[in-house]
Parts: C-alpha cells; sequence; structure tokens
C-alpha cells in the first residue's frame, strides 16, 4: 500500500532533537549542567518553553490543540472521519541530571510523524495525534507518570493538583498555573478519549545494544511500588552521648536500606532509595529524623507483595531504639500491552527491515514505567524500544544513535498507520 512506503526524514528528526534540548540546560539540586545533560524538571521554565515549541510546531502542522486540567497537550490531526484518535505519546520533562532521549524521542518522532503525513498528503482513516503528558517522571513532584494516570482514572485529580515538589512548596497545580498550562479540559479520558496509544522510547537498559538489535516489541512493564520511610529517634550531641544512649535515625536507615536491596534481589526483584533527608542535617548532631524513598520492582506483583512484606518486618527490627512508619505513595501493577497494537508495530518492523526482521526485533518487558502503562487500563497500547548506548539512562550520558531514532520512529509512524487501517 501507499502507506507502507512512508518513511520520516531522518536529518529532520535530528535536526528537532538538536533545537529542543536548548531547553532544560540549567543545573538544579547541585547537579552541575554538563555537556550532553538535561534537566527539564516537569512545569519548570525550561519545560514551559519545550511545550510552547510543541504547541506552535503542531499548530503549524494543522493540528488542533486540547490541553487538560493536568496540563497534558493533545495535538490531533484530522482524519477522514471523526472520532478518538490513534496518538503517539510520551512525555517531554526529564530527570533533574537526564539526557537527551528520555521522554521527548517519543514527542519528536510524533512530531515527525505529523510532517510526513502532510507532505505526503496522507489523509488517515480517523484522525491521528501526538501526546505530551505532563510529569511521566516523578522527580520534581514524587508520582510517576501521574498525568496518564490521573486520564486514566487511577490517580484522583486533587491528589495530583495538591502533589508538592520535593524540598519546595510548590504543588504541581501552582506550577501548571504558574507556566501558563492548567487547562480547562478535565483530565479524564471521558473528556478526552483515544483511540490507541503508541509510544517510542529508548531502552534505558542494555539488551538490545548487547544482542545487536534495531527494535524492541514491547509486551508489557513490570510492577513497581513508590514508599516513603521515616525513621524517628532523637537528635543529641554527637560528641557527649555514648553509643548505648543514642536512638540514631540515619544509622537505622542505613541498615534498612542494605536490608531492602538484599530481600528485594534474593526475590529477583531490585530496590533503590533516591531520596534521602537527614534532619535537623548537622555533622555535630545525631540526626533524630530520617526520611528515604523506597523504590520496589520486580516481573510480577506478588513478588513485589513478597518484598514489601519482609521488607516491612526486618524494617521494625533494625529500627530498634528508633521508629519507623512504612508509608506506600504509588504502585503501578504488571501490566500486558494489547495484542493488536503490537501486531501493528511487528507488521511496521517487517515492512521496514524486509529481510532479517526475526534478527533485528525482540520482543521484551519494560524495566521502567510508561505512561502507556496507563493508557493501557483505557485504550489499547504498545510500545517501542530502540537501543541506547551501555543501557545507560537517567544520566547525562544518555545517548541513541541517530539511525536508530529514526528508524524507531519509521516504526513508530508504520504502526500508527497499521493501527489506522484495522
Ligand atoms: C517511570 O518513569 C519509572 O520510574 O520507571
Ligand atoms: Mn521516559
Ligand atoms: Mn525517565
Ligand atoms: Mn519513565
Amino acid at each position: 500500500s501507499q502507506y507502507q512506503k512512508l518513511r520520516v526524514n531522518p536529518a529532520r528528526l535530528l535536526s528537532d532533537l538538536h533545537h529542543t534540548c536548548q531547553w532544560g540546560t540549567g543545573a538544579r539540586w547541585g547537579t552541575a549542567p554538563t555537556e550532553t545533560g538535561m534537566s527539564r524538571l516537569a512545569l519548570s521554565d525550561a519545560d514551559r518553553k519545550a511545550r510552547d515549541w510543541f504547541v506552535e510546531t503542531t499548530k503549524s502542522l494543522g493540528c488542533t490543540i486540547t490541553i487538560d486540567e493536568m496540563g497534558s497537550i493533545f495535538a490531533v490531526r484530522p482524519g477522514r472521519k471523526t472520532g478518538a484518535a490513534t496518538f503517539a505519546g510520551s512525555h517531554l520533562d526529564t530527570q533533574p541530571s537526564g539526557g537527551r532521549y528520555d521522554g521527548i524521542l517519543g514527542v519528536l518522532a510524533g512530531v515527525e510523524m505529523l510532517k510526513v503525513l502532510n507532505e505526503n498528503k496522507v489523509e488517515t482513516e480517523y484522525p491521528v495525534g501526538v501526546i505530551n503528558w505532563t510529569n511521566e517522571e516523578g522527580a520534581r513532584f514524587p508520582i510517576s507518570m501521574v498525568a496518564s494516570g490521573v486520564w486514566a482514572d487511577k490517580t484522583p485529580l486533587q491528589t495530583a493538583h495538591n502533589l508538592m515538589e520535593i524540598g519546595g512548596k510548590a504543588t504541581q497545580k501552582s506550577e501548571l498555573q504558574r507556566i501558563g498550562y492548567l487547562g480547562s479540559t478535565p483530565a479524564s479520558h471521558k473528556s478526552m478519549p483515544i483511540a490507541a496509544h503508541f509510544e517510542l522510547h529508548i531502552e534505558q537498559g542494555p539488551i538490545l545494544e548487547q544482542e545487536r538489535r534495531k527494535i524492541g516489541v514491547v509486551l508489557g512493564a513490570q510492577s513497581y511500588r513508590w514508599y516513603t520511610v521515616e525513621v524517628t529517634g532523637r537528635d543529641c550531641h554527637t560528641g557527649t552521648t555514648p553509643l548505648a544512649a543514642r536512638a540514631d535515625a540515619m544509622l537505622a536507615a542505613s541498615k534498612m536500606i542494605v536490608e531492602s536491596n538484599r530481600i528485594a534481589s534474593s526475590l529477583s526483584g531490585l530496590a533503590s532509595t533516591g531520596v534521602l533527608t537527614l534532619t535537623p542535617g548537622s555533622v555535630n548532631t545525631v540526626p533524630g529524623t530520617v526520611r528515604f524513598s523506597l523504590d520496589i520492582r520486580a516481573r510480577q506483583d506478588d513478588i513485589v507483595d513478597a518484598i514489601e512484606a519482609e521488607v516491612k518486618a526486618s524494617f521494625v527490627q533494625l529500627a530498634q531504639p528508633c521508629s519507623v512508619e512504612i508509608q506506600r505513595d504509588f504502585t503501578s501493577p504488571a501490566i500486558e500491552f494489547d495484542k493488536n497494537c503490537i501486531s501493528c508495530i511487528h507488521e511496521a518492523a517487517q515492512s521496514l527491515f524486509t529481510t532479517r526482521t526475526e534478527e533485528l526485533t525482540k520482543e521484551m518487558v519494560s524495566g521502567a514505567g510508561h505512561d502507556s502503562v496507563n493508557t493501557n487500563y483505557i485504550c489499547p497500547t504498545a510500545m517501542i524500544f530502540i537501543p541506547c548506548k551501555e543501557g545507560v539512562s537517567h544520566n547525562p550520558r544518555e545517548y541513541s544513535e541517530p539511525e536508530d531514532c529514526a528508524i524507531g520512529a519509521d516504526v513508530l509512524l508504520n504502526s500508527i498507520l497499521n493501527y489506522d487501517k484495522l
């Protein structure tokens, strides 16, 4: 068909990748700006500038723009018939010390899709579009994939609006207002239906590169949960207080972090602590309060259940003579993507590679969460991965070859066209 001949313009995609990384080069939270690093935290000024570019660009490509109450942006290109659009979706925000691909590649590949459709005067059966989901990372406001979660009825709007930034006083709602992206459309699939959601993303792991493959066809995502652990001991003088008389919250927290790692790995899971706050935070005061984040992941929900149970029991023991409270903040169960969407991706890869498709593609499970995990609760969804250098991500060294970005974008474009024809 005419569709299978459509290809993205690799140079133009690369130029958009270069152009848009001008927003988010500033340092944040003590991380020095680096040559390739991005710090485009959700709802920051840099995020606003990248959003403005996205809105202007998609408008100029003939799209209608909808902004919802969570600030997610939906750019829709009309089709022959009216109805819900098939979208390419991902996110423009980054980690505080992130790279140039995590998130934005999926959005820019969607923009490139619009350009290809326009220049080839393709009329799709139904509308197609591109989405920027607000705050996928959960780095600044600590619920990951939060706006797609609200859209999917997983997270209440109020919870998301009231969510406070780590180390500050701003809320998601106050920042949405401040940067001018508090939209009026209800953040819900009922107001903004999606026919199908496809997301192109870097793998963020080493498998595709190690196996010299070009496309990961993502079958689903692993389970994960986030917790806040608060250890309460007693502030005291570091020089005068004998060990036996101390309730050192940091010492207890350290044991907990080590033990959570041991427990998780013994059950083939992962446990990580990325945020740690010591109070009062003085060299010569033993901290009476320590709070830390805990992120537990595993392939199946029941493994995460088991890790959680063991971790809780051990933390109570290890806290002595302090006390401990463990609060679960966020849950993302293991999911499986839609079979039809997965087939559309396979077909797109086949039409692109024509030979050696088997060797060049791999079915895999995502270790990270993505907005697609949330859209999958409501509408047919699947994801496309491309290799990234040494599997490095959430790091300024994150890198994917321009050729691989273009291959991923080609597969995204053709997957969406395949779905449109179903
Ligand atoms: C989502 O970004 C995650 O933490 O995997
Ligand atoms: Mn991402
Ligand atoms: Mn990320
Ligand atoms: Mn992510």
